[in-house]
């Protein structure tokens, strides 16, 4: 099987500097073989040693791992660390504060949108700001098992939030504050939420955003849909915006509806710092994060508290060789699963400093990130490859005011980095004294599953290499065939690893045929993949139909189903097309009703529709008129025709199961050359 985008790039190796190896955790690469074989033969006790760092209130009573991944066997189920009772909040804070003195160490340094403000929060006073919170949401009626909505920018609070939730056991749902009213609502409801915490605002670059009025908008949409499960919403005000550019409660005007909404700010200074964590099983729930889904609706990915605890922590400390002095930085928002990972629970496992970023990379500047690496000589650099695209275009100036000779460790996550972007990171930012640590995952891993450690592991540039401990990837042809040696196929994992999924929350069905039907022993990722004659592994992308825009995953089915909602629109078809910057983006074909015409202001239209229903990130670059949709005679839409067409090939191949080939014909007349 041939994976579209694959390709044989560079085999090039870069080695590990020698000054990294020197104190590394795991310092070259027989020392990474050794560890692997470890964490395969004898997972118990490999990873009985991981537990060992952290604080269990009960030992567990079995096997470290117990699971079936086998459908034709029964049910799909994960368990780590089983009869175990621990707490996910003592462990991230209670235990470095506690145990280890680090009360006064910074855990993060927040940098707001503006320059002007920042601020320094210790291990200490998270630790007191997580427990007021903690008897908030107690106060507020939230008890263990209840799930929590939250929609706030990415102020300390959203993280005071999500470790109080995990401090009391209620189950967190972080829905990223660029989503809808209508994204919002549609979380809400599914997980049933009973509490949602927004903030009055948010300053994103130079535009201002109204988030609790998106907030109401969402509960009175849940309200309309008969299940208004949320009975109170938290509300904090954005310090920041008050403070430097004067009050900018006038310009918000926060509707208020004092039977719900309750203000953080009078409330927070009322409760006890002190909190007792609730004592929770290692397969409770920490939280749910919705990801795109390929029938639309988005699924809720279940995390549980143990599994998760050892697998961010472990990853955290050997893909970053975490080091006591680091300053990392993770661009990432907490609203996706890489902030959970590794903004939250993999750095505060390991003690870690760390930047917590509420600005964009172009505001106030295009050296903005360079300037905060500069501020606060941070070590350990995170981003997504869309990031590092966009700021190449503004050459090196933007670079070169700046000192960037703190960096050890690069690391991209989200997409496929391509050669020239994975260059210029190397050589321009990391000035190649920098390994490169390109980590492949999955809102479903929970964390890095394919991924380089930085002294250990010779680098090409575009490949991810090897499997992280505990992980067996495969590759399978379409016949569900184990692939060996060199080979192109369906990127497979024989076996869980801790921080693995657990099921989509309140639909055990969808987990299984989404991710274990297709090849029974296996968990599918829905990625095509390359193993080279070195045994590296190389990602194509997505084999199904969801579309990698700016590292964030985006089901067709979803903007198809925002483009028919529309009264213009008969039918829709959302195929990816190649974008210099975000990596993918959308281009659209609608068939139009009778007599609707095509023009700008339907453009327009259509794509304010989508922006309004899933949000901003949805944003349609292209949208043609397709008088007809190449089909097959049994009605499938063709989307590979679809996707040659946007991308302006030619060769078609074989048309001959299509209806009528007289459409493409029509369809490439009427391309569109450049975004809408
Ligand atoms: O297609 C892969 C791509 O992002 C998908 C997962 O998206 P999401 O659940 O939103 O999580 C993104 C952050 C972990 C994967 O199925 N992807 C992620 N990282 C890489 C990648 N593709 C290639 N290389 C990567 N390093």
């Amino acid at each position: 099987m041939v994976v579209p985008g694959s390709q044989h790039i560079e085999d090039k190796m870069y080695h590990p500097p020698e000054g990294l190896q020197k104190d590394a955790h795991v310092p070259d690469f027989n020392c990474y073989l050794e560890l692997y074989k470890k964490s395969i033969e004898e997972p118990d006790v490999f990873w009985k040693e991981v537990a060992s760092d952290f604080y269990w209130k009960k030992p567990p009573t079995g096997h470290i791992l117990q699971y079936n991944f086998d459908v034709t066997k029964g049910n799909i189920y994960v368990k780590c660390m089983e009869g175990a009772k621990t707490n996910m909040c003592y462990n991230v804070l209670d235990r470095n504060v506690k145990d280890k003195n680090l009360g006064e160490r910074v855990a993060f340094y927040w940098e707001g949108n503006s320059p002007d403000h920042h601020e320094a929060i210790t291990y200490g006073q998270l630790l007191g700001q997580v427990c007021r919170c903690s008897n908030l949401l107690k106060q507020m009626g939230v008890r263990k098992g209840d799930r929590v909505a939250i929609y706030l920018p990415m102020i300390p609070e959203l993280v005071y939030t999500m470790l109080a939730c995990a401090r009391i056991g209620a189950v967190h749902s972080i829905v990223f504050a660029g989503f809808s009213a209508e994204s919002l609502c549609e979380r809400i409801m599914d997980s049933q939420c009973s509490i949602l915490v927004t903030a009055d605002g948010v300053y994103r670059g130079e535009k201002l955003i109204n988030l609790k009025q998106i907030a109401d908008e969402a509960l009175e949409k849940c309200r309309e849909k008969a299940s208004a499960t949320v009975t109170k919403c938290l509300v904090v005000k954005h310090h920041a915006l008050r403070t430097q550019n004067g009050d900018i409660s006038n310009k918000l005007q926060t509707p208020w509806d004092a039977a719900c909404d309750v203000c953080w700010d009078e409330v927070m200074g009322q409760v006890s710092e002190q909190c007792e964590p609730e004592w929770l099983d290692a397969e409770d729930p920490l939280f749910i994060l919705y990801t795109s889904g390929s029938t639309g609706k988005p699924k809720g990915v279940l995390h549980t508290v143990a599994g998760y605890l050892l697998y961010t922590s472990l990853t955290f400390k050997y893909v970053f060789d975490h080091q006591p002095d680091d300053v990392y930085w993770c661009t990432a928002d907490i609203g996706w699963i890489t902030g959970h990972s590794y903004i939250t629970y993999g750095p505060l496992a390991n003690g870690a400093t760390s930047v917590l970023f509420e600005g964009i990379p172009v505001h106030p500047h295009v050296g903005r990130f360079w300037e905060v690496i500069e501020k606060y000589r941070v070590t350990k650099f995170y981003t997504a490859p869309t990031a590092i695209r966009l700021l190449m275009k503004y050459g090196l100036d933007p670079v070169q005011k700046y000192d960037l000779s703190s960096l050890r460790i690069l690391g991209t996550v989200g997409e496929p980095i391509n050669p020239e972007a994975w260059h210029w990171y190397h050589e321009v930012i990391g000035q190649k004294r920098c390994p490169v640590v390109d980590t492949f995952w999955q809102t479903e891993t929970g964390g890095h599953v394919l991924t380089p450690l930085p002294a250990a592991t010779p680098l090409k540039p575009g490949s991810a290499t090897f499997p992280f401990f505990g992980v067996e990837p495969t590759i399978l042809n379409e016949h569900g065939e184990e692939l060996e040696g060199e080979a192109e196929g369906y990127l497979v994992f024989r076996r869980p690893w801790p921080g693995i999924m657990r099921t989509v929350y309140g639909n055990q069905e969808r987990f299984e045929n989404t991710y274990f039907k297709k090849f029974p022993g296996f968990y599918v990722t829905g990625d095509g993949c390359r193993r080279d004659k070195d045994g590296y592994y190389w990602i194509a992308g997505r084999i199904d139909d969801m579309i990698n825009v700016s590292g964030h995953l985006l089901s067709t089915a979803e903007v198809e189903s925002s483009l028919t909602d529309h009264g213009a629109v008969a039918e829709a078809a959302v195929v990816s097309r190649p974008h210099k910057v975000k990596g993918e983006c959308l281009y659209c074909f609608v068939t139009l009703k009778d007599c609707r015409e095509f023009n700008r202001t339907l453009v327009d239209e259509l794509k304010r529709q989508v922006r309004e229903k899933i949000g901003p990130i949805a944003t349609p670059d292209f949208i043609q008129n397709a008088p007809g949709l190449p089909k097959t005679r049994s009605g499938k839409i063709m989307r590979r025709v679809l996707r040659q067409i946007a991308r302006n090939e030619k060769d078609l191949g074989d048309l001959s199961t299509l209806a009528d080939p007289k459409v493409v014909e029509v369809l490439f007349s009427q391309r569109c050359e450049t975004a809408a």
